[in-house]
């Protein structure tokens, strides 16, 4: 029996974006040795405090990245936003043999709704809600007669629910268009306007391109599917397994099979690594909807469910490992967040969360806004429902003050 060694496995790992997906890919790369310099805009961002070095720049200024890239010579380069200079990625890789993961045309195309749609409706079997394309909100106002109302109106580049709008009737169409160029990350000038799926559920599918260690060839498995819940954009709770019909799974496992290899096939390498593919469920059907090429926020469940993280599981695929994304545990996640800004954070209620739940995360960023997600709370259950109650109150348990105000009051306490 032979076992298949990739050509060169990566050591030197350069990491764009440091948030707390980044921050938890950085100690499962650490747990396999490997050297990671981890790349923001701001300092001491929460992948930047367990990396090897980091570097902080603008990575929207193509050449501020390309000389970073050029000075640094990473073995691979990880992506871990969207707000990238994806497009010297792609010039890197083309011209001076640049591995980017896990390719950098799937960055590419992953980043922009246009681009990936294009992949995904030229595939049999991948279905997707109806769409069309406007730069005007008369071409919305056209493409409304494809699509039917209630329709979603999104700009082609952004995330988190960013410019993104769910209209209902005509007369929403000029405001949900100057939403949608507001929010853009950057000006395409585009929207995409989709029919809205009517679904009992959404789901994230982490589907993994990984190579089998006997084999050599690249193998394509997957997760138990991620229920979650999302408020304005942005996921407040999730769970696994999502309790979908058998048909159902089996369609998004075809459909994640089928994009992952379409958007990987253009090379150059193999494409390995962690997607997050999102789908929407109703009954037996299936719809697919969008997919980061990386680690999901939703998947952050995985850190309790199952004994290979997705962070483990990209981990592992982008150095070549044999994954195992198999489920060891029901679960849940829920998303700790401040209602206001705060300077100089303290995380109060911890011991409470911890007797409500069975672990948490706090990332270490900056609270410079209300409704930014700072951690996370994770619980085990017999079901998903009491591991999703449980992780809720872990999470409403978590207080986020001012440093000075918790001094204060405990010197209060000791005057008194
Ligand atoms: N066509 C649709 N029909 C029904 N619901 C939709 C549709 N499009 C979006 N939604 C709802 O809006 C949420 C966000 O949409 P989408 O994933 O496209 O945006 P996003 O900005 O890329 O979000 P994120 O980056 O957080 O994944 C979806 O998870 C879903 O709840
Ligand atoms: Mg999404």
């Amino acid at each position: 029996m032979t076992h298949a060694q990739p050509a060169s496995t990566p050591r030197r790992i350069l990491l764009l974006g440091s948030g707390e997906l980044g921050k938890e890919l950085t100690i499962s790369l650490k747990r396999l040795g490997r050297e990671v310099i981890a790349v923001d805009s701001y300092p001491n961002a929460p992948a930047m405090q367990v990396a090897d070095s980091h570097v902080v720049i603008d990575m929207t200024d193509p050449d501020a990245l390309r000389a970073l890239v050029e000075e640094v010579h990473p073995d691979c380069v990880v992506p871990e936003v969207e707000a990238i200079a994806t497009e010297v990625l792609v010039e890197l890789e083309a011209d001076a043999g640049v591995r980017v993961v896990p390719t950098a045309n799937a960055v590419l195309a992953t980043m922009d709704r246009q681009r990936i749609r294009a992949v995904a409706a030229e595939l049999d079997g991948v279905r997707t809600s109806a769409f069309a394309f406007a730069s005007s909100p008369q071409e919305i106002r056209d493409a409304l007669e494809i699509t039917g109302l209630p329709a979603f109106i999104k700009p082609t580049m952004s995330s988190s629910g960013h410019g993104q709008s769910r209209i209902t009737s005509i007369e929403e169409v000029d405001a949900a268009w100057a939403a949608a160029c507001e929010g853009a990350r950057s000006r395409t000038g585009r929207v995409i306007v989709e029919e809205e799926v009517r679904f009992d559920s959404e789901i994230t599918l982490l589907t993994i391109r990984s190579l089998d260690p006997l084999s050599g060839e690249v193998l394509t498995s997957f997760a138990a599917p991620i229920g979650h819940r999302q408020v304005d954009g942005d996921y407040v709770e999730s769970w696994q397994p999502a309790e979908i019909s058998p048909l159902a799974l089996a369609q998004c496992q075809d459909m994640a099979r089928a994009v992952t290899t379409a958007l990987t096939a253009l090379g150059p390498g193999l494409g390995l690594g962690l997607f997050g593919v999102e789908f929407f469920i109703q009954g037996d059907e299936a719809w697919f909807s969008e997919l980061s090429p990386r680690p999901h926020d939703t998947g952050m469940t995985t850190m309790m469910t199952q004994t290979q993280s997705e962070f483990d599981l990209h981990a592992r695929a982008i150095l070549g490992l044999p994954v195992d994304p198999a489920l060891a545990h029901v679960g849940a996640s829920a998303v700790i967040t401040s209602t206001r800004a705060v300077a100089d954070p303290v995380y109060r209620g911890m011991t409470q969360a911890l007797a409500c739940a069975d672990d948490l995360r706090i990332f270490g960023k900056p609270v410079f806004r209300a409704g930014r997600r700072l951690g996370v709370v994770l619980a085990k259950g017999d079901t998903t429902d009491q591991a999703r109650s449980r992780a809720q109150a872990g999470a409403q348990a978590i207080e986020v003050i001012e440093a000075d105000a918790q001094e204060a009051e405990a010197q209060g306490e000791g005057e008194s």
